[in-house]
């Protein structure tokens, strides 16, 4: 058991900063990462069709994989679908990712908080549940990014700025000088991996929130509980599939998630 690997899975390289993170936390852990980009993006496509992936995905590495752990690296496939992975994998420990709403509120002085994540987590059941709870503590801006993650997985400079100025125009009423927003949080896991961008258009005065290491110590929590660490003389390694071109993800792991072993599997 301490042996297996922990799957991760996202619609495409976004995960990668979840196990940029993950891999951070847990070296001596092996990772089975899926990225569906054949799918992708998810963010603009019903529940049904997020579900059906996310089902597909675990299936896939629970049966020829062997994970002793899951975590949807993935905002979009959280919210359509966890509830549903974890009713169908009772004994597996899982992990979502969320947008962090509360490290948010914590965060903030001004009260303002921006929110950018994809439109099918903005209006899910679940986003809302999180948000409704929170609304008494702050205001929250939420901006849906269109495009984001499409621009980032191809590594578009022009599009990915003009996702972001989206943004800007968006929150423009609002501002991101003092006493205005001062916190913006994340909420899709391909947007971190643009964070100059987001540092360049909110300035240094906005804090910037993502998920990565909470994600990671919460996997760690559930290893440990669970008797399932890796041995400390372990040294981990990553196995990289999905469905899209294997250079394009092999490109992108070496370059996010640098100074580890990597085997590419077609799958
Ligand atoms: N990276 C995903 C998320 O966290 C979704 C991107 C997409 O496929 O739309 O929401």
């Amino acid at each position: 058991m301490t042996h297996r690997p922990i799957g991760v899975f996202d619609s495409g390289i976004g995960g990668l900063s979840i196990l940029r993170a993950l891999r951070a936390e847990l070296p001596h852990e092996h990772f089975v990462y899926f990225a569906d980009t054949g799918h992708a993006p998810y963010g603009e496509r019903g529940d049904a069709y997020v579900q059906a992936r996310s089902l597909a995905i675990a299936q896939q590495l629970a049966l020829q994989h062997h994970i002793k752990a899951l975590v949807v690296a993935c905002n979009t496939a959280t919210a359509a679908a966890i509830d549903l992975l974890r009713a169908t994998y009772p004994n597996l420990p899982i992990v979502g990712v969320e947008p962090a709403l509360k490290p948010a509120v914590a965060l903030t002085r001004t009260g303002r908080i921006a929110v950018l994540a994809t439109r099918t987590t903005l209006h899910s059941s679940r986003f809302a549940a999180l948000h409704a709870g929170l609304a008494h503590q702050a205001q929250f801006i939420l901006q849906p990014c269109d495009g984001l993650a499409e621009a980032i997985e191809q590594d578009d400079t022009t599009k990915i700025i003009a996702a972001a100025a989206v943004f800007t125009r968006a929150v423009g009423p609002f501002g991101t000088k003092t006493g205005e927003i001062d916190t913006l949080v994340l909420g899709c896991t391909h947007y971190p991996l643009v964070h100059e961008v987001w540092a360049a258009q909110v300035g240094p005065q906005v804090h910037i929130v993502e998920t990565g290491e909470p994600v990671a110590r919460q996997t760690a929590r559930l290893l440990a509980a669970a008797d399932a660490l890796a041995p400390a003389d372990a040294t981990g390694q990553l196995k990289l599939l999905g469905t899209g071109p294997a250079g394009h993800l092999q490109a992108a792991a070496a370059r996010w998630i640098p100074a580890i072993a990597t085997t590419t599997i077609a799958s």
